[in-house]
């Protein structure tokens, strides 16, 4: 099973819009990705699924990662790194059954000038502490409100030449 990981719970976030591209856009290369949102996640997360503790609401959460043998983080630059939401989203899920030994690909986007190289490479070093194989080909997406057209598809040429080729790479990975 395939996942893709929105990693932010910000609503209207431009990273559930790329990640939603990244499922349509793997699904007309032949392969089928599910799309978890970390706006998915309980509200009360921080006191419900830390720490040994585990509600019915992260069960099916919990379930998909699980079940998941490669996943596709799609990744925003908050205050130059990875998103909180996301390090305690990996902090809840079981531990090693949920990362150990899987594979990810990385993708990082920001507003600004940057596409999140710093909170992807700080990510990539959670991923290996976890035995998470990285896909080593990682892609920044800067500047990403001037990336989508009006059906929030990507179009710029040098963009879709690089997502293409993680996308082609991640799947024979
Ligand atoms: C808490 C927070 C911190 C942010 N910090 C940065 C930053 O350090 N660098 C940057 O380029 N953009 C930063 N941004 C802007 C995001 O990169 C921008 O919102 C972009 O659209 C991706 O995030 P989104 O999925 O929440 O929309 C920040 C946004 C938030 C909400």
């Amino acid at each position: 099973m395939v996942t893709i990981i929105s990693g932010t719970n910000r609503p209207g976030c431009s990273t559930l819009k790329l990640a939603q591209y990244y499922q349509k856009r793997l699904h007309e290369k032949g392969l089928n990705a599910g799309l978890l949102s970390l706006s998915q996640l309980p509200g009360n997360l921080i006191e419900s699924d830390l720490y040994g503790k585990r509600s019915p609401e992260f069960k099916p959460i919990q379930d998909i990662v699980t079940r998941t043998e490669k996943f596709l983080f799609v990744i925003p630059e908050y205050n130059g790194s990875f998103p909180g939401v996301l390090k305690t989203f990996i902090d809840a899920c079981d531990i090693p059954g949920s990362f150990y030994e899987k594979k990810a690909a990385l993708t990082g986007l920001s507003s600004g000038k940057y596409g999140n190289i710093r909170g992807i490479d700080h990510f990539t070093g959670v991923c290996h502490y976890l035995h998470l194989h990285v896909m080593p080909l990682k892609i920044h997406i800067s500047e990403i409100n001037k990336e989508f057209d009006e059906n929030y598809n990507l179009f710029k040429k040098d963009t879709l030449k690089f997502t293409d080729e993680q996308m082609d790479k991640f799947i024979l990975f």
